[in-house]
């Protein structure tokens, strides 16, 4: 009898790949490969998680490696690798360096997992999903960004402190690019069923959306060496699971659109719906003038990133 459970593997060692490899052993997602150049840290860090298991109670394999064959025929590969922000840099200005490494990632997980699902995660995230699409050549439902579940988690966090009432429920979206313009739908949250703009006063939302825009500065700004990395991964390794267990959850993320939301050929974050094949669905909202004018405001700013994506020489 031959049992063959789930392969993830996480490219980048760093602490959001790291952390990443955490989530995804601990909650038995399959078995996990931690892949980075920088040899020493992946096997490091892998080998240490792994000897958390027996404490843990984890039954998930984890193993480090710099050697993109190791990852051969993995079901899911979450892309971490590429530089972080530093205080006063923009995700944007990561555009040039991470572009060269996400495109040799990709090579890579092109030639030793054509089957996989792949959630980027790497900044600026909208062009970096581009990137990866672009490389891989895998039809979209297979390329998906991770930013709206994080973006949302920070929402929600806010709003479950704002209110007193626990995280598990609040639902919320956040829409559009993963950067300033970004686009959090106070109208479409809901606090156990109850919409958010009738619990709190328009001064306070106005406040926790304004906070959304800025939760990975406010991290930057704090840790001052690097970027947030408990959130991010928590929010990528969610996806993963949607994906491994085809639980088909309703979750915003990065999507290659093609006519949806007014969009072609662009990532942008709206509300997708994730099972066993990756991306499944695009749900289409009906926004108001204000949403629309917001998510327009951030498309441009994507646009405006992937075309000087495309003047680079990656
Ligand atoms: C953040 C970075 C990781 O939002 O994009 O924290």
């Amino acid at each position: 009898m031959k049992h063959e459970r789930k392969k993830i593997t996480v490219v980048g060692a760093g602490f959001v790949g790291s952390t990443c490899a955490h989530w995804a052993a601990a909650k038995e997602l399959g078995d996990v490969m931690l892949l980075d150049v920088n040899e020493g840290a992946a096997q490091g860090k892998a080998l240490d998680l792994y000897e958390a298991s027996p404490v843990e109670g984890f039954d998930s394999k984890v193993k480090g490696t710099a050697d993109p064959k190791d990852c051969a025929n993995s079901d899911v590969v979450i892309i971490t690798a590429g530089l972080p922000r530093k205080p006063g840099m923009s995700r944007d200005d990561l555009l040039a360096t991470n572009a060269k490494i996400m495109k040799n990632v990709c090579e890579g997980v092109r030639e030793y997992s054509p089957n996989a699902v792949v959630i980027v995660v790497s900044n600026p995230l909208d062009a970096m999903a581009f990137v990866a699409k672009e490389t891989l050549g895998f039809p979209k439902e297979r390329v998906i960004g991770m930013a709206g579940v994080l973006d949302s988690a920070r929402f929600r966090a806010f709003v479950s402190e704002a209110t007193g009432v626990s995280v598990k429920d609040i639902h919320a979206f956040v829409l559009g690019g993963h950067g300033d313009t970004m686009v959090p739908m106070p109208r479409h949250c809901s606090i156990g069923g109850v919409p958010l703009t009738e619990m709190l006063d328009s001064a306070t939302i106005d406040a926790i959306v304004d906070r959304t825009r800025k939760g990975g500065a406010e991290i930057v700004g704090l840790l001052k060496t690097g970027s947030a990395y408990y959130a991010p991964s928590a929010s990528a390794v969610q996806m993963a699971e949607a994906i491994l267990k085809d639980q088909h959850r309703i979750l915003p993320a990065c999507a290659f659109l093609e006519g949806e939301y007014g969009v072609n050929g662009l990532f942008v974050g709206v509300p997708c719906r994730l099972g066993g094949n990756g991306l499944e669905k695009v749900i289409e909202l009906e926004l108001n003038d204000t949403e629309k004018a917001g998510l327009e405001n951030s498309i441009s700013a994507v646009k405006e990133l992937v075309e000087a994506l495309k003047t680079l020489d990656y």
